[in-house]
């Protein structure tokens, strides 16, 4: 068990402190990051756009978090550690219980996955059997082709609502914590009020319980030149990669960031 615990996660979010997460992919930036105050390592999918040059997650695979996950967990000290189910890894109930055993076998106290309340029964099944879960809702990167690009999700009131009502059937199902991306800063401030688990945020404004950035994003590196309006690079300020993960770990804490300027409005 590691040093943050989901009671860790509920007490924060009960005295109103801040979570501090970001992805992690090797065991180095592990060490680095945890030892900087970060209480949640992600093993994001994303790697597969940052460390593997794809332009989408779609192509990862459950081995690959798997390997991802058991760096991390080698040079992790203390954080709680989160891998994604990647594209069609919970396609259905079963495949969702069978990779999901093997990301916690690798190292993860949590799994996160892409979906809305169609996760229910799947979270139940999971939190039945000891696996505590995320649920990612709002701009969910596999489904890109379906919502024809990275797009801010949750603008119009009726999948506004959607998304509200989602995230409650997702708590009653089961689950542990919810992670919102990219949607407006205001429906994530009520899905956030709504609901009594922890509410994770990128893109999604201030007022969720915590925020996550990808690693790579807030070291001010990019493949593609181009960075999303709700990163900040903290390479910019401070001089190395230990002190830029700290001051994101204090930045959060202080509520300095997300700023305004890195949220998106309805
Ligand atoms: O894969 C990832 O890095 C993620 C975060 C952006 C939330 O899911
Ligand atoms: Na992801």
């Amino acid at each position: 068990m590691p040093d943050v615990t989901l009671t860790t996660l509920q007490g924060l979010k009960q005295r109103g402190e801040k979570i501090a997460m970001l992805t992690c992919y090797d065991a180095t930036f592990a060490k680095t990051a945890s030892e900087a105050g970060v209480e949640m390592l992600l093993i994001g999918d994303s790697l597969g756009m940052v460390l593997q040059g794809h332009d989408s997650t779609l192509p990862v695979t459950v081995a690959e978090m798997a390997y991802h996950t058991a760096c991390v967990k080698r040079g992790n000290r203390g954080a709680m550690i989160v891998a994604d189910l990647p594209f069609m890894a919970n396609a259905t109930t079963e495949q969702t219980l069978n990779n999901s055993a093997v990301l916690m076998q690798a190292g993860a106290h949590m799994i996160k996955l892409e979906g809305a309340a169609w996760l229910a029964e799947a979270i139940s099944l999971l939190a039945e059997r000891g696996i505590p879960v995320c649920a990612h809702l709002g701009l969910t990167p596999q489904a890109v082709n379906l919502f024809g690009g990275y797009k801010v999700q949750g603008r119009q009131d009726a999948q506004a609502q959607k998304m509200l009502d989602d995230a409650k059937a997702l708590e009653q199902a089961g689950a542990a914590m919810l992670l919102l991306e990219c949607v407006p800063s205001e429906l994530a401030a009520r899905i956030t009020q709504a609901v009594a688990i922890p509410v994770i945020g990128i893109g999604a404004g201030s007022a969720t319980d915590g925020q996550v950035l990808v690693l790579h994003d807030m070291l001010g590196l990019s493949l593609t030149g181009r960075s999303p309006k709700f990163v900040k690079n903290f390479m910019q300020e401070h001089g190395d990669v230990a002190s830029a993960i700290a001051g994101y770990v204090q930045a959060v804490k202080a509520a300095e960031f997300p700023a305004a300027e890195h949220g998106f409005s309805a």
